[in-house]
C-alpha cells in the first residue's frame, strides 16, 4: 500500500473544478492506489476499471457479501448482483424496451424547442436552470409516465441531500440525510404506482409487477433509481457537454457531420459519473496490487476515459473518434440501463439550443456542485442578447 502523502482530495476546489490533472498522476504513478481517508483502492487505468466492472462476483455492489448491511432504501438493482440480481435487471430491460422511444423522442424535440420558445425574450439565461434540467425532468416523465413532484423548497432540500450522500464515503454525515430522501423519493414513487399508472415504465411496472418476485421496497427504489438517474445525470451531462462545446469551437462545427459519434465522444470527454463503487469479495490481485476481501474500490471512470493505453490523443476531443469504448456507461451488469435514452437526450437538446443560437456564449462565471461522484455545473450563464437566433 502507498504510504505517500495523499494526492487526491476529490472534494477540493481545485479538484471539483478540475479533476483531469491528478487523474492523470494518480493513472501515471499509482494506478492502484490506496486511499487512506476513503479506506479504498482508486483504480484510474482503463483496462483495471474495466476488469472491476465485468468481474461482479469479486467486485461487488452488494456490500452484504462481506458483511456490511445494505440500508432498506438502497436496496435496488443497483445494489444487487448477478444471480439476484438477474430477473430484476431483465424486467427492467423489458419495461424500457416496451416504450415507443420514436415517439420519446419527438416529444423530446418539442419540448427542447418549447422551452427555448419560452426563453426566447431573455437576455440571459442558466442553462442548467432554464434548460437542461427541465428537459430532462420533463423527458424522464414522459418515460416513466409519472409526473414530477411539485418543485418545492422541499424537494430542492431532498434532492440536495440525495447528491450530496452520493459522496459518503468523504464525508459520512450526509449519509443519514441522503437515506432519508431516497426513501422519500421511494415513498413517492410507491404512492404514484398505487393510483395504477397504465402509461410509461410506471404503466409497465404496475401490469407485470407479479412476473418477478421481490419485495415491494426493492421494486420501488429501483424505479426511484431508474427515475432519479434519468434526470439528474443527462442534466448534468449536457451542462458539460455545453461548455465542453463552446470552449472548442471547432469540435462543435465537426458535430454536425455526425451527431450521434460527437454526443458518444462527449461522454467520454467529459462525461458525468466520475467514480462508482465495489467492495472485493474475496483476496485478490488487481494491476498489480494485492486486495483483501472486504476492501473497498473506487473505480474511477473519467479517469480510465483518458488513458493514453487505451485512446490515441486522450486529451483530446475527437469528434469523429471510432471506435470509443468509453467508460462513461459504465460496463458489465451495472451499466447504464438508460444510455439509449440520455444518447437522445443528448443529441436533442445539445441540438436544438446549438443550431438556434449558433452564437452562444458563456457570460460570467459557471459554477460546479460540490460532489466528485457525479461531476456537474449547479450553474451555467449563457448570454442569449449576442447570439444569432435561427428559426427553427
Ligand atoms: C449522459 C447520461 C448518463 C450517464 C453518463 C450515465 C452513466 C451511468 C453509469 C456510469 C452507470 C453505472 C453505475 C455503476 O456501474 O455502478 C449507470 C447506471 C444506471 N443508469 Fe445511467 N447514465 C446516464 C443517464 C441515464 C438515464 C437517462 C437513465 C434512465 C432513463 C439512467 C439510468 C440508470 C440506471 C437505472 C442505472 C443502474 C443500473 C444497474 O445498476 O443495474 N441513466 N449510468
Amino acid at each position: 500500500m502507498s504510504s505517500q502523502k495523499e494526492i487526491f482530495n476529490p472534494l477540493d476546489p481545485h479538484t471539483i473544478r478540475d479533476p483531469y490533472p491528478v487523474y492523470r498522476q494518480l493513472r501515471e504513478t499509482d494506478p492502484v492506489h490506496w486511499h487512506e481517508q476513503l479506506g479504498a483502492w482508486i483504480l484510474t487505468r482503463h483496462a483495471d476499471c474495466l476488469e472491476a466492472l465485468k468481474n461482479s462476483a469479486v467486485f461487488a455492489a452488494d456490500f452484504r457479501k462481506v458483511g456490511i448491511p445494505t440500508p432498506g432504501p438502497l436496496l435496488s438493482l443497483q445494489t444487487l448482483d448477478p444471480p439476484d440480481q438477474t430477473p430484476l435487471r431483465h424486467f427492467a430491460v423489458d419495461a424500457l424496451r416496451s416504450q415507443d422511444l420514436g415517439a420519446l423522442e419527438r416529444n423530446a424535440v418539442e419540448r427542447a424547442e418549447r422551452l427555448l420558445d419560452d426563453l426566447a425574450g431573455r437576455d440571459s439565461i442558466d442553462f442548467v436552470s432554464d434548460y437542461a434540467t427541465p428537459f430532462t425532468l420533463g423527458t424522464i416523465s414522459d418515460l416513466v409516465g409519472m409526473p414530477p413532484p411539485e418543485k418545492d423548497e422541499q424537494w430542492r432540500q431532498r434532492n440536495d441531500e440525495l447528491h450530496r450522500s452520493m459522496d459518503a464515503g468523504l464525508d459520512p454525515n450526509s449519509e443519514e440525510a441522503g437515506l432519508t430522501a431516497r426513501q422519500h423519493f421511494s415513498d413517492f414513487v410507491a404512492r404514484w404506482l398505487a393510483t395504477g399508472p397504465t402509461e410509461g415504465i410506471s404503466g409497465y411496472v404496475a401490469a407485470n409487477s407479479s412476473k418477478v418476485d421481490y419485495p415491494p421496497n426493492v421494486l420501488y427504489n429501483s424505479l426511484r433509481a431508474f427515475w432519479h438517474a434519468g434526470f439528474e445525470v443527462p442534466a448534468r451531462f449536457l451542462g458539460n457537454a455545453l461548455t465542453t462545446l463552446l470552449a472548442n469551437p471547432d469540435a462543435l462545427e465537426q458535430m454536425w457531420s455526425d451527431v450521434d459519434t460527437g454526443v458518444e465522444e462527449l461522454v467520454r470527454f467529459s462525461g458525468p459519473v466520475h467514480v462508482v463503487s465495489r467492495v472485493c469479495t474475496e483476496d485478490t490481485t488487481l494491476g498489480g496490487a494485492r486486495l483483501r476481501k472486504g476492501d473497498m474500490v473506487v473505480i474511477v471512470l473519467a479517469a480510465a476515459n483518458r488513458d493514453p493505453a487505451r485512446f490515441d490523443r486522450p486529451e483530446e476531443l475527437v469528434m469523429n473518434r471510432a471506435p470509443n469504448p468509453h467508460l462513461g456507461f459504465g460496463r458489465g451488469t451495472h451499466s447504464c440501463l438508460g444510455n439509449i435514452i440520455a444518447r437522445i437526450e443528448g443529441r436533442v437538446a445539445l441540438t436544438a439550443v446549438l443550431k438556434r443560437y449558433p452564437d452562444l456564449r458563456v457570460n460570467g462565471e459557471t459554477h460546479f456542485w460540490e460532489n466528485a461522484t457525479l461531476r456537474g455545473h449547479s450553474s451555467i450563464p449563457l448570454s442569449l442578447a449576442g447570439a444569432v437566433p435561427v428559426a427553427s
